[in-house]
């Protein structure tokens, strides 16, 4: 049984022992994990229930027992299980977390299953040579920390400086501020459900003219200063042609309107509050201690994961530019499920940022960490330079078959030899939470079984659970409708623009929203698809899809406005 003296050393991680694959049992010894090696990055895959998560997890705790900060991204939703961590042990810790439907499936109370669950986490963890004074270490290490873009279930975030210039260091270099740009562009038109080719698509070019006219200058952009750049660009001409001919007013209105109905939808001003997001923020706290900053987008749909992920990632590439070099883990960069996110043929906005870290951010020590159950959705010529290789339990010939090709680009690129054949049977023979490790810096894989986690895997927490934990944290038990106060120099959401009457024939003109009330519902005429805040018919409506056509009137030409009394009676 190992003990705390055998593995609780700064700059090793505990991962697990030593697994004999073919007679399908744990050996003696320690899996202790150089935490350098992580800075030429990790990559982990297995099928569904291989125990990636788990180990990874580990990995985590044991960055925050060093005082390493981490962001995790988790479209799943079960990262947060990182804050279920009881040094106690007792049943009455595990009782309001445990999975009421698997208690029920097992025939138990859920106190009976609470018990059986704190039994089965004690007995675990001491099987690992680990107990209630090792959770106590992780607790007080670093602070963990669930934020919710574009909900306040967690710790909001909010995206309105995620226009603002980029600092110098990503200014001053061409490559950077072009990768920026364009997937800044591609991100948001993705939001609006424009699947645009920045060589092709004039929203693109459009978008990408104006960000970097403005970013050159080092001017701050919001999204409302971007609607109005959109009718007005800064520029007259593009390429040789002239900005009308290229993009005539009306159609560039038609993709303002776009924007500003986004910005005015129901449910948007959530990604407008908490608090900026700023990666050295998520990495530390005030007062400096690291944090584990897990970031859940479980909740949203896939162009807002794709909006949110790209931006979070340019900020991280923008963030790690300003730091200085180092050869030790300065911080880790999680994504628990990848696919659709670096994808080896398409190319969406989260991939080109996540290509620029996996080239430069070792030199900047931050080690990224991606896992995926689907090997074959992977870029592997982006993860040539990967250091080190978790493989968990496949399931089909074909994941074997592209996860060896993946190994083998990783073994060329670090000059070492590969033994296909070997791999290839060690692979066949994996059980869940046995993995083969390649580590570029250690002379041959490992086949090991990942030691028991802290945290309680309960599976993925509901918005309401994560509204616990989070409302614990904020101190008071908050009202449904709290709104986390937003950081000082936050600014509020912003308001809808007034667009000014486009140029053009056949433009049609749009008018401010009022701020007074809005009028009685048979006042109007505008469609049952409307989708203005101000509209009396959307009120008490769950907000709909937008329509290009449908527009409450109060978006017509101020001279079709009812006079005030007409509206009110
Ligand atoms: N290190 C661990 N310690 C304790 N339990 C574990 C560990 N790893 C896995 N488990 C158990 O196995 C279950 C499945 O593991 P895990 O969630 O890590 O799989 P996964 O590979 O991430 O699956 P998916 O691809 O579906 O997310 C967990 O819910 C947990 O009960
Ligand atoms: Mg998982």
């Amino acid at each position: 049984m190992p003990s705390a003296a055998d593995f609780e050393k700064l700059g090793v991680f505990y991962l697990g022992r030593p697994y004999d694959w073919q007679q399908k049992k744990g050996q003696d010894g320690l899996i202790l994990y150089d935490s350098k090696d992580l800075v030429t990055h990790a990559v982990c895959v297995g099928m569904t229930g291989s125990g990636k998560t788990g180990l990874c997890l580990a990995l985590i705790e044991e960055a925050a027992i060093d005082g390493i900060p981490a962001i995790l991204i988790d479209p799943k939703g079960d990262l947060a299980n990182l804050l279920l961590t009881f040094p106690g042990l007792k049943s009455e810790d595990f009782r309001p977390w445990v999975n009421e439907d698997d208690a029920r499936r097992k025939n138990l109370s859920v106190d009976d299953y609470a018990r059986q669950q704190a039994e089965l986490w004690q007995k675990g963890l001491a099987s690992w040579g680990e107990d209630g004074a090792r959770i106590q270490r992780l607790r007080d290490a670093a602070d963990f920390a669930i934020y919710t873009p574009g909900s306040n279930a967690g710790i909001p975030l909010s995206i309105l400086k995620s226009f603002a210039a980029p600092p110098p260091a990503i200014r001053e270099d061409e490559e950077l501020l072009r990768e920026r740009i364009g997937t800044t562009a591609t991100s948001l038109l993705g939001l609006l459900g424009i699947d645009a080719d920045p060589i092709k698509s004039r929203e693109h070019i459009l978008i990408s003219t104006i960000l970097d006219t403005a970013w050159r200058q080092g001017q701050e952009l919001d999204l409302a200063g971007l609607i109005q750049q959109i009718q007005t660009p800064p520029v007259k001409r593009v390429g040789v042609l002239d900005l009308d001919a290229f993009f005539p007013s009306k159609d560039r209105f038609a993709l303002a309107m776009s924007l500003n109905n986004l910005l005015a939808a129901p449910g948007f001003g959530a990604w407008m509050e908490g608090e900026p997001l700023d990666v050295g923020n998520l990495l530390h706290t005030p007062e400096g201690k690291p944090r584990v900053a897990i970031v859940s987008i479980a909740h949203l749909n896939d162009a807002e994961r794709m909006f949110f992920v790209s931006l979070l990632l340019n900020q991280v590439v923008g963030w790690m530019r300003t730091q200085s070099g180092t050869t030790s883990l300065r911080a880790l960069l999680y994504m628990d499920e990848i696919f659709g996110f670096f994808p080896p043929v398409a190319n969406p906005p989260s991939k080109t940022p996540l290509l620029t870290l996996l080239k430069q951010a070792r030199a900047f020590g931050v080690g990224v960490v991606l896992a995926t159950q689907n090997p074959v959705d992977l870029d592997y010529k982006g993860l040539s330079n990967t250091g080190t290789w978790f493989i968990g339990r496949l399931q089909t010939e074909r994941d074997k078959a592209r996860v060896l090709d993946g190994l083998e680009g990783a073994a060329g690129s670090a000059g070492q030899g590969f033994d296909r054949a070997g791999l290839e049977r060690i692979l066949s023979g994996l059980s869940s939470r046995v993995f083969l490790m390649n580590n570029v810096h250690e002379d041959h894989p490992v086949v090991f079984e990942s030691r028991w986690v802290m945290s309680y895997l309960r599976g993925p927490l509901t918005r309401a659970q994560i509204k616990t934990l989070m409302d614990a944290r904020r101190g008071a038990p908050a009202p449904a409708s709290a709104k986390a106060a937003p950081a000082p120099g936050a600014a509020a959401r912003p308001e809808p623009v007034s667009a000014p009457k486009p140029a053009g024939k056949g433009a049609r003109a749009a008018a401010p929203e009022p701020a007074a009330a809005p009028p009685a519902a048979g006042a109007h005429s505008c469609r049952p698809t409307c989708r203005s805040t101000s509209c009396p018919r959307a009120a008490g409506r769950p907000p709909e899809r937008a329509s290009s056509t449908g527009r409450c009137w109060w978006a017509r030409p101020r001279s079709a406005w009812p006079t005030r009394a007409a509206a009110w009676t």
